[in-house]
């Protein structure tokens, strides 16, 4: 899979996209990043990219000759499954959607600025537009970092164990249960009999009558569907 990131903010993804799972896939060859400076693209002699809204009102507004510019250029050299813009009032990102993202060939994903990007992008450049949550941050890099982060490690020979993926917390609407290492017995605090018991069978059960409870008592949303 590739993703492209569209960024004033670059160097915002170094640490992220240099470490654990991410960097691994990419080492693998299984996903490639590729990071495009927005500044590059325009033709302002300052690098400009944002400009004062019509209409007044506070904030600036990223502009649309070099968002279309860079985007342009990414869709010269390949088809993009999705154009993806990060933006607080865009879908929310859940598992499922993430799921369906990690299946794509080619992604592009423009990291929102400012008050926002000018609106005739969203209608028509942009295919989808995602939220990572119900607040705003500074900017769409760390949104980008983290719908990157969820997507890549689901692509299949990322993980090393294959099945850990499918196990995660949100697959089939479930949270994780718990989990626990040695010592058996730290302070009195024990790990739970059955867990030692051998018996596959049961443990499983055990887990997944975890899970359910668990996902009643945290995020009972999730069971009745009606989690965002
Ligand atoms: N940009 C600012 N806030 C955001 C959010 N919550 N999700 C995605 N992009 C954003």
């Amino acid at each position: 899979m590739r993703i492209d990131i569209i960024t004033i903010f670059p160097e915002m993804f170094e640490g992220p996209f240099s470490h654990s799972i991410i960097k691994r896939a990419q080492e693998k060859g299984l996903a490639e990043i590729h990071l495009h400076q927005l500044r590059d693209f325009t033709n302002d002699k300052h690098r400009k990219v944002d400009d004062y809204a019509f209409s007044g009102g506070a904030g600036m507004v990223m502009m649309i000759e070099p968002v279309a510019r860079a985007i342009e250029h990414l869709q010269e050299q390949r088809h993009y499954d999705e154009v993806i813009y990060t933006s607080p009032d865009g879908e929310l990102l859940d598992q499922p959607m993430a799921n369906r993202l990690s299946t794509l060939e080619n992604i592009i994903i423009l990291c929102g600025h400012y008050k926002g990007i000018d609106e005739r992008i969203r209608e028509h450049l942009i295919t989808r537009e995602i939220s990572i949550g119900n607040y705003v941050l500074s900017g769409g890099e760390l949104a980008a970092a983290v719908i990157t982060d969820a997507v890549v490690r689901l692509i299949p020979g990322v993980l090393g164990n294959e099945v850990s993926a499918l196990t995660d917390s949100f697959q089939n609407n479930l949270v994780s249960p718990p989990v626990y290492t040695r010592p058996r017995d730290f302070r009195g605090w024990k790990v739970p009999d059955i867990l030692l018991s051998g018996n596959e069978k049961r443990i499983e059960e055990w887990k997944f009558e975890q899970s359910v409870e668990r996902t009643k008592k945290r995020r009972p949303g999730l069971l009745k569907n009606e989690e965002q």
